[in-house]
């Protein structure tokens, strides 16, 4: 029976369609909804609207909740629709008690923030230690030669050192703009319940955004749910200039990798032989990267789109938010987990790098001394190196 069941029976074709792959996303909501569950319980108790006997018992069959479902026991199906329903059945009796005063919409947005407040921390680890690869790199290659391109023309001298400090640092700044989610993020939605409170029933909402570990409430119980969809479009953003930087790397490598240039070599373990070719070793790894790289922009996409023209309020075309946004998160820590572990394998071929190292980079180099020297300009430094090149 669904929570809202009142002995209609539901199309089955309709409630695979509205559940979709709801139940499956959902998997990962269940710790932060038994969090927020247990939180909400201790509230209730404290405003004295639940026995404190109920309270306790809640609490437990929530920790029994957690346990049954970390060991696979027990998981969101089908026909729960979600877990929130999921968890509420779990509990039985006591299900019905601890809904007092919430309503699934403040529940997702609760469970939801609290789980992405999680990603944003596991992102920023693994951003530290794909910056730390890059640093292992630049110590034990750091001084070999790599000619600066613009255009994909030799431009001017640099060097691995350099090119892989440029990565760590807009790694960084990336990292940076996972912070301004948490504008969004960290406002405590529990209590708002549908969207327009709980009139009759006073909660202390300033409890729960305490032991929630939230910055602040979310007020009017009106916003939350006009503000779903702009945290996750935010995070995005954040992730998908995580996955820029990644694949501009990526991008790098494979062309460094091919036998015209030869810059790199992978360890033979980080290739993939081809079904026809016996002398083929790819570099699918970093190919792969700057793919994902590629379709995160169609992710951000998704997640503009949904809430765009929406009227105020809570709409299920909301829950539609998650699946791009999960994606999202699951390519960035494969992309980040995989180059923190590939980077650091890479080996520059001197010889290669340093015969590319055109003589004609040095020209700006040449004028700026020239300027320097002579006195004059750097247009007519930059004229008479242009005249002797020639
Ligand atoms: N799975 C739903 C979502 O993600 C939960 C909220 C359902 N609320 C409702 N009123 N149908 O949006």
């Amino acid at each position: 029976m669904r929570l809202w069941d009142k002995g209609l029976p539901l199309d089955q074709k309709i409630l695979e369609f509205t559940v979709g792959s709801d139940y499956l996303l959902d998997r990962r909501l269940v710790p932060y909804d038994i969090l927020a569950s247990k939180a909400h319980a201790r509230m209730l108790g404290a405003c004295g609207h639940l026995a404190i006997a109920d309270v306790q018992a809640i609490v437990e069959a929530l920790d029994q909740a957690q346990n049954d479902f970390d060991q696979g026991l027990w998981t969101v199906e089908l026909e729960d629709e979600d877990a929130h329903t999921s968890l509420e059945k779990r509990l039985g009796e006591l299900g019905g008690k601890v809904h007092l005063g919430r309503s699934r919409n403040d529940q997702v947005l609760t469970a939801l923030r609290l789980y992405l407040k999680d990603v944003i921390h596991v992102v920023a680890v693994q951003i530290e230690q794909c910056q730390a690869a890059l640093a292992t790199l630049a110590d034990e290659q750091g001084d070999i030669a790599l000619p600066g391109y613009t255009h994909m023309q030799p431009a001017m001298p640099s060097c691995v050192r350099d090119w892989a400090a440029a990565f760590s640092s807009e790694l960084g700044d990336s990292l940076q703009a996972l912070q301004a989610p948490l504008i969004f993020l960290d406002k405590n939605p529990l209590g708002s319940a549908a969207g327009y409170g709980t009139p009759g029933l006073n909660l202390d909402r300033e409890q729960t955004t305490h032991e929630l570990g939230f910055r602040e409430t979310h007020e009017p119980v009106t916003a939350p749910q006009l503000s779903r969809g702009k945290g996750e479009a935010s995070l995005a953003l954040g992730l998908y200039l995580i996955l820029q930087d990644l694949g501009r790397l990526a991008a790098d490598l494979c062309l460094y990798n091919t036998a015209e240039f030869g810059f790199v070599r992978l360890p033979a373990e980080f290739t993939t032989g081809s079904s026809i070719m016996p002398q083929k070793r790819n570099p699918d790894v970093f190919e792969l990267v700057r793919g994902h790289s590629a379709q995160s922009v169609g992710e951000l996409n998704a997640i503009l789109a949904i809430t765009a023209k929406m009227t105020s309020g809570y709409h299920r075309d909301l829950q539609l938010l998650k699946e791009p946004l999960f994606r999202l998160i699951d390519r960035t820590l494969a992309c980040l987990d995989t180059m923190a572990h590939a980077v650091p394998r890479i080996e520059f071929i001197r010889k290669r790098t340093e015969e590319a190292n055109d003589p004609s980079m040095h020209a700006a180099e040449k004028a700026f001394q020239l300027a320097k020297e002579r006195n004059i300009s750097f247009r007519e430094a930059y004229r008479q190196v242009a005249d002797e090149l020639r």
